[in-house]
């Protein structure tokens, strides 16, 4: 009897444990993203940002910037932080430079077991790519 009662207090504690894990993360409904007049990138993932300056599509990157601010504050800022400050809870995007733009997708897309949703689903790249564009605009932290 006793290992039967102690057996349900722990279901139910480990229910409460996943519930309150889930809660500690926030709101995170994807948000549909409008990438408006950006360039089409098609399917195949690229592991370049074509919206940095300099690159492919770099002549768009002021409309980039914009598109992923507001993609950025609608999927990412929940857990990331306002305008990507993420206070140590979950790694700035700041710190990430221009070599990390594969890792960038990599992750972005498929996520980590460690509580980075996969968003390969719900963004497609040119919004991805508009919101790395959106962080690289910001000033690095100090
Ligand atoms: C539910 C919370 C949550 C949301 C929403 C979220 N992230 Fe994350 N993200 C995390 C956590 C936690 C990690 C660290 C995961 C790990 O270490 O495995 C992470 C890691 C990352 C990394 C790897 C950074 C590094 O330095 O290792 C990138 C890139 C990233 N997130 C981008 C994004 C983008 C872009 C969005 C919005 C589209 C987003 N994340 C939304 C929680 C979140």
């Amino acid at each position: 009897m006793t290992t039967s009662f102690s057996f349900k207090v722990l279901v139910t504690a480990t229910l409460l444990g996943a519930a309150g894990l889930v809660l500690a993360h926030g709101n995170v409904t994807p948000q549909e993203v409008d990438t408006g007049n950006l360039p089409e990138l098609g399917d195949e993932v690229l592991i370049e940002n074509p919206f940095r300056e300099g690159n492919s599509h770099g002549d768009v990157n002021a409309q980039a910037v914009e598109v992923g601010e507001s993609a950025y504050a609608g999927n990412c800022a929940g857990c990331h932080g306002i305008r990507a400050m993420s206070g140590g809870l979950t790694p700035d995007l700041r710190e990430l430079t221009e070599w990390d733009d594969e890792y960038f997708i990599n992750r972005v897309r498929n996520g980590t077991d460690r509580g980075m949703p996969s968003w390969k689903k719900t963004l497609d790249q040119n919004a991805m790519w508009a919101i790395k564009a959106y962080v690289e605009s910001l000033p690095k932290p100090e």
